[in-house]
């Protein structure tokens, strides 16, 4: 059931070449600019016309969110604003009818979300989910939805969904953005082009793997690590960060670069690996700057950048390649050899990859 790999977590990082397209496919067609999507269809006006989106979420599936919030106000130009569901649901938010609320969940199940999406219900908000699982609690509480279609994932740590996530999550921008007049549709029909392009690219990326192994042998003994990234990876820095400790039980943090030197810098000497997402897009110029911070604390740079990028392996202790892309769409890519370092690092230490301890797939109590 495993198809031949040790466990199901490598499995479905290399599933993610066909998840991300099952989640996209019926969606769009690139050469004739159309995209659909049902669930949105139905709630056209009120999306494009909403006021605010709201994302509820845990876990790896409100870094998703996070991701959405820059494609959605960047490409839709709505107010979106990314909540912790536990947070939400406890703090007597303003909540109006002419807001969306959208629930994202791999299972579908989590509490906390589940009660969040309620409480927004109960307030007169349009709810969309966001579930992998069919017919789940969540997915049948909404008034809309769309499926990611990862498929099952049995892994307690989420990578497939995730990428699933953000693949529905990019289309949603598009829609809203090219129904509500903000993308043009020269530039539309490129992030078309490009996301078509994105399977294919993720499987180049898995060709890292036997390079991560290597980078992870030299830090499998790491008590600390720190996860840097701006703008579009910034999520992927905090997703980089989870993933690591809760299979290898490795203390990390994600943070966004620039606020490095307001706390976190302090952490930095010859013993501090930090892995710095550093590709090709408009913050790369800073983010240089922040690797040279770094340096000059004598830190250890684990750093993701795009193909051919010449300038940061001058100054880094390792270089990950991966293809170049929109910066819409990197975190797709950026967050694949992020899942490899974490799993490799888990599996050197011993730790029980699939189902790491005081851990379960879906947090059904709050
Ligand atoms: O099923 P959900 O997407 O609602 O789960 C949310 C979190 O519990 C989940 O993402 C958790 O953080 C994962 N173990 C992360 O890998």
């Amino acid at each position: 059931e495993k198809g031949g790999y040790p466990h199901f977590m490598l499995k479905e990082i290399f599933e993610q070449p066909r998840s991300i397209l099952d989640s996209m496919r019926g969606r769009m067609i690139a050469e004739s600019d159309h995209m659909m999507m049902g669930g949105i269809r139905e709630f056209e006006n009120k999306f494009v016309n909403a006021e605010r989106i709201l994302i509820v979420a845990c876990g790896t599936s409100w870094h998703a969110g996070l991701v959405a919030e820059y494609l959605i106000e960047d490409l839709a130009r709505i107010p979106v604003e990314v909540e912790y569901a536990s947070e939400f649901r406890y703090r007597n938010p303003i909540i109006s009818e002419r807001d969306i609320v959208v629930a994202i969940s791999q299972s579908g199940e989590t509490a906390d979300t589940l009660a969040a999406l309620e409480l927004a219900k109960s307030k007169g908000a349009t709810i969309f989910g966001i579930c992998n699982v069919v017919g789940s609690s969540i997915a049948r509480a909404t008034d809309a939805g769309a499926y990611t279609h990862a498929g099952p994932e049995i892994g307690v740590a989420s990578t497939k969904a995730f990428t699933a996530q953000v693949t529905v999550l990019s289309l949603i921008a598009m829609i809203l953005g090219s129904k509500r007049g903000t993308l043009e549709t020269s530039k539309l029909r490129q992030l078309m082009v490009e996301l078509e392009s994105i399977p294919s690219k993720v499987e180049k990326a898995l060709e890292l793997n036997e390079q991560i192994i290597k980078i992870s042998e030299q830090y499998k003994d790491a008590t600390n690590f720190l996860y840097l990234g701006r703008g579009y990876n910034f999520p992927v820095a905090l997703e980089g960060a989870l993933k690591l400790k809760e299979i290898s039980y490795i203390h990390a943090e994600g943070y966004p670069a620039a606020e490095m030197k307001h706390g976190p810098i302090a952490l930095i000497d010859e013993h501090m690996p930090v892995v710095v997402i550093a590709t090709k897009d408009s913050s790369y110029e800073k983010i240089v700057s922040n690797i040279q911070e770094v340096k000059a604390r004598k830190g250890k740079i684990i750093a993701v950048v795009t193909e051919g990028d010449t300038t940061i392996p001058a100054m880094a202790d390792h270089v990950i390649e991966i293809p170049e892309t929109s910066e819409h769409l990197v975190p797709l890519l950026s967050v694949i050899p992020l899942q490899l370092l974490s799993y490799h690092i888990a599996v050197m230490r011993g730790c029980n990859v699939d189902q790491p301890r005081n851990l379960a797939k879906s947090v059904t109590v709050e």
